[in-house]
């Protein structure tokens, strides 16, 4: 066991925890708090366990993929841990050509820009990733109460990383391909939901108490185009959990425009990044909806006093949502000093205790 979890509600066969209990928008003994990217490259014993092993292939050994998940839990006191993973790893397992380049991120080697393209794009099924079904069984009885986030890249961020071939700054290829061939674009998003939906069944089958959905790049899209494009295909994802009864989290940068959308795809809680305030945020979203964020990861390497700063404001604004999950706007980034992410979880923890 890692540690034991604040005496809280948002009981699931009888452990209780704050983070599930402000996802279900009840009441909490004080805010929970975790962190995109709380696993990784800001601790260096994550560099330590790291070394000499690629990003890939560390995903797919169930050790080290514990040993990583628990690091922020035990170093920082979190009240979730996020599974050490990435979006693409369901994509390898069904025989895409991918690697993590360091410092780069996902470099796919044969890019999608055509309707044969798609042949190398077959379902997920459980027996693709045994190592998850391992891994995610050995943390949850590791994790005794604090509960485990799974996780899943949505469509529009997956073929961003399949049409451009990797990392992209404007998404041109992939903004092209959706406009130009509408039905090979929703073909391809369509395969994709599919996988990640099962990728994601995979780690709630394995006991995962909650999950996010991950659109990173979607905010580069209008509304109009989110709507048509992109939110039939995130909506089968996420409707397509409703049954298992995990809480699930829907997040985008940048996508103050379309916030509302990002609930009605059927989300539990949606993510905020730091540019729209909290209060702001769940006035749009409504009485039904829980709210996740939102500080600045940059802003973590501010002077302590911004960062109390803003740690206050934060819960101030999320205080009259339906249910606030302390959280950054994005991920930590990999210069961060861990001792300030441990201080801002005491932070919020102090100043939210009711
Ligand atoms: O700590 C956690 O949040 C859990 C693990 C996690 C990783 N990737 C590990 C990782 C999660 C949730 C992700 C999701 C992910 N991966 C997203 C969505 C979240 C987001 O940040 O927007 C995206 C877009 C990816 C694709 C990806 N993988 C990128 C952009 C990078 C960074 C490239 C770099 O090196 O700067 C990766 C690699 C990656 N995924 C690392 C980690 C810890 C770094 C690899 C390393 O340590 O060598």
């Amino acid at each position: 066991m890692v540690h034991g979890a604040a005496p809280g509600h948002g009981s699931i066969q009888g452990v209780t925890s704050d983070f599930l209990a402000a996802c279900r928008r009840e009441p909490t003994s004080r805010t929970p708090v975790w962190f995109m990217r709380q696993a990784g490259r800001s601790l260096p014993e994550y560099r330590k366990v790291r070394a000499g092993t690629a990003m890939l292939d560390a995903c797919a050994t169930p050790e080290l993929v514990i040993e990583v998940t628990l690091q922020p839990v035990r170093r920082h006191h979190v009240d979730a841990a996020i599974f050490f993973s990435d979006i693409v790893v369901p994509l390898r397992a069904v025989g895409v050509d991918v690697e993590i380049k360091p410092g780069v991120g996902p470099v796919i080697a044969k890019p999608i820009r055509q309707a044969s393209d798609l042949d190398g794009l077959r379902a997920l099924t459980a027996e693709d990733v045994p190592y998850i079904t391992e891994a995610v069984t050995g943390l949850v009885r590791e994790l005794g109460d604090v509960p485990l986030i799974g996780f899943a890249g949505a469509p529009f961020t997956l073929a961003s990383y399949l049409v451009e071939g990797g990392p992209s700054k404007h998404h041109e290829k992939t903004k092209a391909l959706m406009r130009s061939e509408p039905a090979l674009w929703h073909a391809l998003c369509d395969r994709l939901a599919d996988i990640s939906l099962e990728f994601l069944r995979v780690q709630v089958g394995a006991g995962a108490s909650a999950v996010q959905l991950f659109d990173s790049w979607a905010g580069a899209l209008s509304r109009a185009d989110y709507l048509e494009f992109v939110a039939p295909h995130s909506t089968k994802i996420l409707r397509g959990l409703g049954d298992s009864g995990v809480p699930r989290i829907h997040f985008g940068v940048g996508t103050g425009h379309m916030l509302k959308d990002f609930a009605d795809a059927g989300a539990d809680v949606v993510g905020v990044d730091w540019r729209t305030p909290l209060d702001v945020a769940s006035r749009q979203l409504g009485p039904q909806i829980a709210v996740q964020g939102n500080l600045d990861p940059a802003l973590l390497f501010a002077s302590p006093e911004v960062v109390e700063r803003e740690v206050t404001r934060i819960l101030d604004e999320g205080r009259d949502a339906p249910g606030h999950i302390f959280n950054l706007g994005h991920g930590v980034l990999p210069d961060t000093d861990p001792d300030v992410i441990t201080r801002v979880v005491d932070l919020v923890h102090e100043r939210s205790a009711r």
